[in-house]
């Protein structure tokens, strides 16, 4: 009897002992393979990054920026592109959730094409933050990091009005064109309210013509951002509207557009000293801008740290995970029709000929890139 019960006792802890071994062992198997390895609280699991396209260097290194620091934080990291194809972007977010992901980190292509992915997200209980592009029309995103987007418009239109020095020459006159982003990008709108909320009283006084007549946002977006939409727009407004007139000065809200502006500005005849490129805004210091602004053909850009984005999501999504409040600077601005979402924004900084050199201190480029 006695030896029984022994034998009986010891063949439980023997079996015990080989079940802690065999789920620790898989705990850290899985962990490695960053699949559902899924603590509630804490440190580790897998943290999903969904980003919107490669075709634009900015989004790269935002991607590579998160995946490093989230690594550096004790998390795993997908980080997946969506080749600018909404369905692509749902597919990769339907895959994370799938994969037992613990948060999901994400620069929407179509702000309101998520809701129902991401009720799927709230039902397997993942966290979600909105990365620079507000997600739309659903209660399920945590936060927002972004940066001050309604600021850049204003920085964009500022530009313009002190270049041509509206307020020293009220009598002059000029000719401006309006470019506005994608239409589904919710940042679209804040762009352009900032920047019109500076150009309007010019416009309203005759200092600023808008030749075309194309005011409004609907007339001026750009679908997906994208350049060469943005060219062959501006190829047309050139060609319409300016026979004997010349454009002084054009809105654009980005980089990528900028670029296919000046290629329309150029197959037109301008870039010579007799007749100069307009002055023309954009955003993001991407590399090939800031050499065409160094070159005096782009004017300005606006610079907005993608390291110092991704910090901010990075500190935001580890709170989230770890159980602690991330830090916000504001919550009345971003509402999404379904809840206001508490967001953190940085400052952008406008940037010229004058202080390209701010993007070398700060070791965003070297010296040699901007050669
Ligand atoms: C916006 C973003 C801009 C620019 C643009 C095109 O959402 O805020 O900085 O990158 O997309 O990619």
């Amino acid at each position: 009897m006695i030896t029984g019960i022994r034998t009986k006792r010891a063949a439980a802890a023997v079996a015990l002992a080989a079940l802690l071994t065999a789920s620790v062992a898989a705990c850290g198997q899985e962990a490695k393979g960053g699949s559902r390895y899924k603590p509630d609280k804490g440190k580790g699991g897998t943290v999903g990054l969904a980003m919107p396209t490669k075709s634009s260097e900015r989004w790269i290194a935002d991607g590579k920026n998160m995946a490093k620091q989230f690594q550096k934080a004790g998390y795993e990291t997908d980080l997946q592109y969506g080749d600018d194809k909404v369905e692509n972007q749902v597919a990769q977010l339907e895959n994370m959730i799938a994969k037992g992901h613990r948060l999901l980190v994400v620069a929407a292509i179509d702000g309101s094409a998520l809701t129902d992915v991401l009720q799927r997200a709230k039902d397997a209980g993942i966290r979600v933050i909105s990365y620079d592009r507000l997600i739309l029309g659903t209660k399920n995103v945590d936060y927002y990091a972004s940066f001050d987007n309604e600021r850049v418009g204003e920085l964009q239109g500022q530009y313009l009005i002190d270049k041509l020095k509206l307020d020293e020459n009220k009598d002059e006159k000029f000719n401006v064109e309006l470019f506005a982003g994608s239409p589904d990008d919710n940042n679209t709108q804040y762009f352009w309210n900032g920047a019109m909320k500076k150009l309007r009283p010019y416009l309203k006084k005759g200092q600023l013509t808008v030749r075309s007549k194309q005011t409004k946002m609907s007339q001026a977006t750009t679908l997906r951002w994208d350049g060469g939409t943005a060219q062959k727009r501006m190829d047309d407004l050139i060609s319409k509207n300016y026979g004997s007139e010349d454009v002084d000065a054009v809105l654009s809200p980005y980089d990528g557009i900028s670029i296919g502006i000046l290629s329309a500005l150029k197959s037109a005849g301008y870039g010579t000293k007799s007749k100069p490129y307009p002055i023309v805004t954009g955003q993001d210091a991407e590399l090939a801008s800031v050499k065409s602004i160094l070159a005096g053909n782009q004017t300005m850009t606006v610079y907005k740290d993608t390291r110092k984005l991704a910090r901010q999501a990075v500190q935001m999504g580890d709170a989230v995970l770890t159980g602690k409040k991330p830090e916000v600077n504001d919550t009345k601005s971003y509402d999404n029709k379904k809840k206001i979402v508490p967001a953190f924004l940085l400052k952008p900084v406008s940037i010229d000929k004058s202080n390209t050199k701010r993007l070398i201190d700060d070791g965003y480029y070297t010296e040699g890139q901007l050669k």
